[in-house]
């Protein structure tokens, strides 16, 4: 059974779906794959590292699709690959499924399509196969070292003969899998940090890791609600929001470094910064919007652009980090993938001529919810 790589096709994205290593597994485990030449090259790795691996080259998106039984990608597939699909394959990727606008496609060219950013993330056998997290983690640290480049003051305090340096204040907005490694990288670099997020369960996290916790009052009926989300994101009430925008002006009004990681799956990002407090905010201070993909935290963010108010507030629009850690985040997404495929291969493991078989099974957990397209229906449930 082969598995094919597909080469992102945007300027903006620098990972590849699986590397050189990830091949040597699915070697091992009685794959054969094939490459898109060049797929690697942005996330440095060669062609003849794939090849050194067992892989094979192929020219072109066309080519690949042609001979591959499963087919990885790291963001959805570029609708001239889609367009060469045939029933039966199965494609793997960050599909982006509640935005995706080619999910007919995949359903009508009878193609499997699992969209990873599914995964039910309580799962404990899952957890390896965790994309969001894996790439949130790189991407809450790098967050922390673009806020530090942009800043034009040091982080730590120093005292020094020509007078003391203080620390810069950080306050992060959304303490999920990327906020809290954005809070560890900028208290190891020395920063005073503040932290915020809907979850009360947060709290105790940000604390133990050495931040000071920024309350938003809540009803007794939020915090019932809060708690029966089993920790994922509620929807707030409008006394919510006003209280927290309170906050979060109060905070951002002394802070140096601003780094907002707030997401709702399927939905706009929610906005936690508005321009008025950004107006009261210290010239030379800089915002990052981890969230400027999906609608942004910060308005008047705009992905992919740093942008400088009328007041000297830099507000970066960082709506792909993981791909300015491309050699380390292809590296844990292809082992998440690895996983999951491991998931997709029939409990034998192979049959009476040594092939692999595979066990599409959309009543296992995971595959049912990875699944958006199996058996010519789009699966995906609205949100
Ligand atoms: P995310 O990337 O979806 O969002 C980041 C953070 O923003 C979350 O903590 C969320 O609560 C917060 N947020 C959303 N809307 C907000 C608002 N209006 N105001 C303030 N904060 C807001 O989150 P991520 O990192 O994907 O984690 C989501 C949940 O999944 C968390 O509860 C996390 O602990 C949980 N999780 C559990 C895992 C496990 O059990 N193995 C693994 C990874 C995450």
């Amino acid at each position: 059974m082969k598995i094919g790589v597909i080469s992102a096709d945007s300027a903006s994205e620098s990972r590849v779906a699986l590397t050189p290593d990830a091949v040597k597994k699915l070697r091992k485990l009685g794959f054969e794959v094939v490459i898109q030449s060049g797929a690697g090259q942005a996330a440095y790795y060669a062609d003849e590292l794939y090849q050194s691996a067992g892989a094979d080259i192929a020219n072109s998106s066309t080519e690949v699709v042609n001979q591959s039984q499963i087919i990885t990608t790291v963001n959805d597939l570029p609708m001239t690959v889609t367009e060469h699909l045939t029933a039966g394959q199965i494609v793997i990727g960050m599909l982006d499924p509640y935005r995706n606008a080619q999910l007919d496609t995949y359903a009508a060219k009878g193609a499997t399509a699992f969209a990873m950013e599914l995964l039910p993330r309580t799962l404990s056998r899952a957890q390896n196969m965790d994309v969001l997290s894996s790439q949130a983690n790189l991407a809450g640290y790098k967050a922390v070292l673009l806020a530090a480049n942009e800043y034009s003051r040091p982080f730590p305090m120093f005292m020094t003969s020509a007078g003391t340096v203080k620390p810069a204040k950080v306050v992060i907005l959304g303490v999920g899998v990327a906020g809290l490694q954005a809070i560890a990288t900028a208290k190891r670099l020395g920063a005073v940090v503040e932290a915020s997020d809907l979850r009360p369960a947060a709290k105790e996290q940000v604390e133990s890791l050495g931040g000071k916790w920024l309350d938003v009052p809540m009803s007794e009926d939020e915090a019932q609600k809060a708690k029966a989300t089993g920790g994922y994101a509620w929807t707030p009430s409008e006394q919510y929001i006003k209280d927290q925008a309170a906050v979060v002006d109060k905070a951002l009004s002394n802070a140096d470094i601003v780094i907002t990681t707030a997401q709702i799956p399927g939905r706009n990002a929610p906005r936690l910064v508005h321009a008025a407090t950004l107006a009261k905010m210290k010239a030379g201070s800089v915002l990052i919007d981890m969230a400027a993909g999906t609608g942004g935290n910060v308005e008047g963010s705009i992905p992919d652009e740093t942008i400088t108010t009328a007041n000297g507030v830099r507000i970066v629009g960082a709506a792909n980090i993981p791909s300015q850690l491309a050699a380390q985040s292809s590296d844990l997404y292809a082992n998440n993938l690895v996983n999951f495929i491991t998931t997709l291969i029939a409990p034998a493991a192979t049959d009476a001529a040594n092939t692999l078989a595979l066990n599409l099974d959309m009543n296992d957990e995971i595959q049912g919810a990875l699944a958006v397209t199996h058996d010519n229906q789009v699966r995906l449930a609205k949100r």
